[in-house]
């Protein structure tokens, strides 16, 4: 196949990670015959620094005319202490998802057979876990009228969702409990909220269509507790984008560090295929950051968005073969030899 992929490093750690996803996915393209075509295009920090603002029209354009979009991190920590700033790398972010109808975000958390000891949960509460939650991205709190008032000293985020928003993202998270264990757990707050009690609602009206998916309703404080209690209880679980911000960074650690868990943001066109992970700035030019979870988000494009099970696989397998055989960055290394990244992702090239 010929496939044009956009590339859009960003922020921190990005540029350094995505190198090593594209060494990794170029030997794979390499040994099944593919060929991929990158287009780099500038996002976050990084582009308002060049051109002024965090998401160009330029990479717009990139993105949208792309079979898909792997992207790296966004952040910088000299907009983080200045409330004031005009312009913020993040906007970039929400702007490329509302722009791109990016609704749905899909984040796995799933645990390594040889890392089950790099746990900060024992391994007892979390071997055999493998839960998928999926964050509704372009709507809710993130996204509603901001603003202040009373002279500046009350300030305002308007939490709004329709009917409409919640279907298209519950009907992804039916058809993906049907093609795992049928199991669904919508989660909210709906004994507080109002838009939670749309969710609950609009979820609750959709059973009847997807009759062999079981579907359990949990309030969202107790979904963050039984998280790190008992994982592997949870398989495909919806829900609002703030919720599933928060809840998502908790469970990426379940599997041993945060450097490890991919995702992908789907929805009307391009998808998008991103590490769980920020821009880790304390690390940044210092080639010491994990690049699986990003390697790992490139095995989910190869999958999901061009139909490629077997090289999704191929990068899996050789994840697995360099954590089982130790050759891992500082973050896995336990006092043993720690690894670039960049010959992480030379180990995983020529074993690919
Ligand atoms: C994420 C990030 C973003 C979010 C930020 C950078 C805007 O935390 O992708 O989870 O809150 O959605
Ligand atoms: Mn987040």
């Amino acid at each position: 196949m010929k496939l044009n992929i956009a590339l859009l490093a960003g922020d921190g750690i990005g540029p350094e990670v995505i190198d090593q996803a594209v060494k990794v996915s170029d030997a794979i393209a390499t040994k099944f015959g593919h060929e991929l075509n990158w287009k780099p295009a500038l996002t976050g920090a990084a582009a308002i620094d060049a051109v002024g603002e965090p998401y160009p029209d330029e990479t717009h354009e990139i993105c949208k005319s792309s079979d898909a979009v792997l992207f790296g991190a966004i952040g910088d920590p000299k907009y983080d202490n200045d409330p004031t700033a005009k312009v913020r790398p993040e906007q970039g972010l929400l702007k490329m998802r509302k722009a791109l109808g990016l609704f749905a975000n899909v984040r796995p958390t799933f645990v390594f057979p040889s890392l089950l000891d790099k746990s900060p949960l024992k391994q007892e509460r979390i071997e055999g876990t493998d839960l998928v939650f999926l964050r509704e991205l372009t709507g809710g709190i993130y996204f509603g009228e901001k603003g202040r008032k009373d002279g500046g000293d009350t300030a305002f985020d308007n939490c709004l969702y329709t009917k409409e928003e919640v279907t298209r993202l519950a009907r992804k998270g039916f058809e993906l409990a049907m093609t795992r264990s049928k199991r669904l757990c919508c989660v909210d707050k709906a004994n507080v909220l109002e838009t939670s009690r749309l969710w609950r609602e609009t979820v609750q009206g959709l059973e009847s269509e997807y009759p062999e998916v079981e579907v359990s309703y949990e309030f969202v404080d107790a979904v963050a507790m039984r998280l790190v209690q008992w994982p592997s209880s949870y398989d495909v679980l919806i829900t609002e984008n703030l919720f599933g911000d928060i809840l998502t960074d908790e469970a990426s650690v379940i599997s041993g560090s945060m450097g490890l868990m991919p995702s992908a943001s789907v929805g009307a066109e391009t998808s998008l295929y991103e590490p769980i992970h920020g821009s880790y700035p304390q690390a940044a030019g210092k080639d010491i950051a994990n690049p699986l979870a990003t390697v790992l988000s490139a095995a989910m494009m190869f999958e999901d968005a061009f139909g490629l099970k077997e090289e999704a696989e191929a990068i899996r397998t050789v994840v697995n073969k360099s954590l089982a055989e130790g050759v891992v960055t500082e973050d896995l290394a336990a006092g043993n030899k720690a690894y670039k990244t960049s010959e992480i992702g030379d180990w995983l090239a020529t074993n690919v």
